[in-house]
């Protein structure tokens, strides 16, 4: 596959196959912590072995091309060095182009190159497509311009990225994933100091089952930002007379006292933010203790705080996690990342995993109309250079 692919570029850009450098960065799924990111709280996220491919070659040319195999209708596009702000008309290679464009701030950029992305991660299904084609844009210009900067910089230029030139207002959950996963660990992230602790998953006779609603999910025009606006409005009232940074430092018994400074909405948002941080430290301590049926508990718990507090689910992810939760090989369901499609994540028995599909896939479909789909996840690294053919994992 490696070779099929640089032929591919070779066929696209021309030149030598033996200068074709080739990066690659993951897809992320989050066991626990959904919306605790940007409210400074805890995270569990891991990173898949599912990504986004770059191979790339650095040019003499005063232009970079862009190519991706998942978007060939987009044809080659090609950007000078000298504009490199958001262009609409650019589309995809807008995740890669802004990258370079944060590069060019910290770094020279004399010269430009060509690159050819391929991924494997389901699009707009909430696994970090995006944050996963701006790391292995970011490992790769790091490379070939000889920048020197350290992996958890990337993640947070990538961050920024996101937020400031692609206009999304995402926390730094999966970035920091992408960036900084190791295979068959999770990473219990506290997203307020960015100290952090790998986790071994040890799943012993259960594996990780993503099932994929099927329904997009636009995070920029979804109701993602309105619901940190909600929390931070909420956040500036509790802190005239609490000392917090933010609801990651808050307790359940201080909110409880407090209740009264908020709206109804603002107690509602408030709640599943704390509430999410407790499960999430309880989660992780579960995992170190082995306790899956804890752990898979708090999933439960987590994904009714999402619907009913938090109100992010909505009925697709509803019926694929209730008909997770009644099939007898789950130890755990809940939905995953921002919600409003998307996807689950389960952890479930190996031994009835087809069960599992079987099942839980027909009762969506009839429930809602349509397919879901499943993928039995590995636990991959993080962003990094590929060396070797056996590295890829296409
Ligand atoms: C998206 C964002 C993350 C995080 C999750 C919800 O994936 O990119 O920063 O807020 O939603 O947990």
């Amino acid at each position: 596959m490696i070779k099929q692919l640089k032929t591919e570029f070779l066929a696209r850009f021309g030149g030598r196959e033996e200068d074709i450098r080739v990066f690659f960065a993951p897809g992320r799924v989050n066991l626990i912590g959904e919306h605790t990111d940007y409210n400074g709280g805890h995270v569990l996220p891991c990173a898949l072995h599912i990504g986004t491919y770059a191979f790339a070659r650095k040019t003499d040319h005063p232009f970079i091309r862009f190519y991706s195999k998942n978007f060939p209708e987009k044809g080659v596009i090609t950007v000078s060095l000298d504009e490199l702000s958001y262009d609409a008309a650019h589309s995809w290679a807008n995740y890669p182009k802004g990258m370079v464009a944060a590069f060019a701030e910290l770094c020279s950029i004399d010269s430009g190159f060509d690159v050819f992305y391929y991924g494997n991660i389901p699009n707009g299904a909430g696994l970090s497509s995006s944050a996963s084609i701006e790391l292995a844009t970011a490992v790769m210009v790091n490379a070939l311009y000889s920048a020197g900067i350290e992996m958890l910089e990337l993640v947070k230029i990538s961050q920024k990225v996101e937020n400031k030139y692609i206009g999304v207002n995402c926390g730094i959950m999966d970035q920091f994933a992408v960036g900084m996963g190791k295979w068959d660990h999770a990473i219990l992230l506290n997203c307020q100091t960015l100290t952090y602790r790998y986790l071994p998953l040890v799943l012993n006779d259960c594996s990780i089952v993503i099932a994929n609603t099927n329904k997009q999910r636009g995070l920029a025009d979804s109701a993602y930002n309105e619901r940190r606006a909600t929390c931070e409005a909420a956040l500036a009232k509790l802190r005239q007379v609490l000392k917090i940074q933010s609801l990651g430092d808050l307790t359940s018994a201080q909110l409880e006292q407090c209740q009264h400074l908020l709206s109804p909405i603002e107690q509602k948002r408030v709640r599943h933010a704390v509430t999410e941080n407790e499960r999430t430290m309880e989660a992780a301590e579960a995992l170190e203790r082995g306790d899956l049926a804890r752990f898979g508990e708090l999933m439960k718990q987590s994904h009714l705080s999402l619907c009913n507090d938090y109100e992010v689910t909505g009925a697709e992810l509803d019926a694929l996690v209730e008909a997770a939760w009644k099939h007898e090989g789950t130890i755990g369901a809940r939905m995953t990342g921002a919600g409003f499609g998307g996807c689950t994540v389960n952890i479930v028995k190996d031994e009835h995993i087809p069960s599992f599909i079987e099942q839980v896939g027909r009762e969506y479909k009839q429930k809602i109309g349509y397919e879901a789909s499943f993928y039995v996840a590995k636990i991959g690294g993080g962003a990094r250079e590929i060396k070797e053919e056996k590295e890829m994992v296409l």
